[in-house]
């Protein structure tokens, strides 16, 4: 394997639920849900049985033909954001495996809205903010304007401008004639779990309407109701909604599959040939977020995901007061929460995985907790007991 991941010891043999199993069958309460994947947690039984039941049936038979399925996907991905009140003109989608390729995809489209609003080949700037994650393959990681990730791959793509997150001031200059699209997470996930105001984002969003640039919102971490809402965007006035809208993590459970969600006004000016993927939209991944999206969009496992919540975020409280040296502040929304630190959180995690806590960092010193929706109160309340322990533990 070559070395791009430091792992620590533990080799993982199985998964139930928010509980994972190590190879000398050690226990442990996974807050880390792979990253915001697994949110109906592991192994869950139905998509266990709809795997065995496609794979029989059809897996893959390629673009060049229909399948049921992911046509069924993205009319249910569709129906399931407007009538959550997000992203009022959804209208399609197109379906790929990954969210650097949602959003390497999201980034061509903008492109190509830009050749049509402006024939002379003068709006190809793509605007991104600091501290985002937008993904590793060459245009995705244009818009991730961080040295650790783009500076051993220069030379980037070009017309990729990097803005300053949540500066409203700064917007009418970094969004101009010449821009033709702006990618932004509304809560950013591996830069330290950053939520945007809704003053930027809605001024971000009236920017791009004054200039024709489409404005895309990364909700490949935020989405899929982890923050309580089906996108983490649904708490913004429908001015400051999207044109374009990726997924991917959660939308799977662990498959491997993407989306992107885009108005009519886009899809119009997408053209026969202009994109394509050879697995992507795949029988057996669209029927398996067919039943994904149908799970997390329910309005009670959502309110469940705002009472979850309270009790990390009431735990948090405890915790600044019991070690202000150590903790300065909680962000985040739903069940994508960050612990500010004034440290290095490694020990921490160190601390915790010896105790049967999976938990992960993010951003600059900041502990990033990302459970699995369906993790119950007791489990949370366990795992935040360890967390406490392994905090101790690192102090004496
Ligand atoms: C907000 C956001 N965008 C894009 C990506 C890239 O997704 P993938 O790793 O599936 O390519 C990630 C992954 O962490 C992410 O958090």
């Amino acid at each position: 394997m070559v070395a791009t991941y430091a792992r620590p010891p533990p080799v993982f043999v199985q998964g139930e639920g928010s509980w994972l199993w190590d190879i000398e069958n050690r226990k442990y309460l996974d807050f880390t849900a792979g990253i915001a994947v697994t949110s109906l947690g592991h192994s869950d039984p139905e998509f266990a049985d709809i795997i065995a039941a496609q794979a029989k049936t059809l897996i893959h038979a390629s673009n060049l033909y229909y399948n049921p399925w992911t046509g069924a996907l993205s009319k249910l991905l569709v129906e399931k954001t407007l009538e959550s009140g997000c992203m009022h003109e959804a209208s399609k989608t197109f379906i790929c495996n990954s969210g650097t390729e949602a959003n390497e995809a999201a980034i061509k489209f903008a492109r190509k809205v830009g050749k049509i609003v402006d024939p002379s080949g003068d709006k190809v700037d793509i605007v991104s903010f600091n501290q985002a994650f937008h993904g590793r393959t060459m245009g995705a990681l244009s818009a991730t304007h961080n040295p650790k990730y783009q500076k051993p791959f220069a030379p980037m793509v070009p017309g990729f401008k990097q803005g300053t997150f949540n500066d409203v001031a700064g917007i009418n200059d970094l969004v101009n004639e010449k821009t033709c699209g702006v990618i932004v997470e509304p809560i950013q996930g591996e830069g330290g779990i950053y939520a945007g105001s809704e003053e930027f984002m809605v001024a971000l969003a009236k920017r791009c309407r004054e200039v024709g640039a489409v404005l895309i919102y990364d909700e490949i971490q935020s989405g899929l109701s982890r923050t309580g809402q089906l996108w983490a965007h649904g708490s913004l006035p429908k001015e400051a909604h999207p044109d374009i809208l990726t997924t991917a993590k959660a939308l799977g459970n662990g498959f491997p599959i993407a989306a992107v969600l885009v108005t009519e006004a886009v899809a119009e000016k997408i053209k026969l040939g202009d994109h394509g993927t050879t697995f992507g939209g795949n029988p057996l991944a669209c029927r398996l977020a067919h039943y994904v999206v149908s799970k997390l969009s329910s309005p009670d496992l959502q309110e469940s995901v705002l009472a979850k919540s309270r009790v990390f975020t009431d735990r948090f409280a405890k915790l600044q007061a019991k070690f202000p040296d150590l903790i300065t502040e909680s962000r985040g929304r739903g069940l994508i929460l960050g612990l500010q630190l004034t440290e290095d959180p490694t020990p921490i995690v160190t601390a915790a995985r010896e105790r049967g806590l999976l938990v992960i960092t993010a951003g600059t010193n900041t502990l990033r907790f990302l459970p699995s929706l369906v993790m119950t109160e007791e489990e949370i309340t366990h795992g935040l007991d360890i967390l406490e322990e392994a905090i101790v533990a690192t102090r004496s």
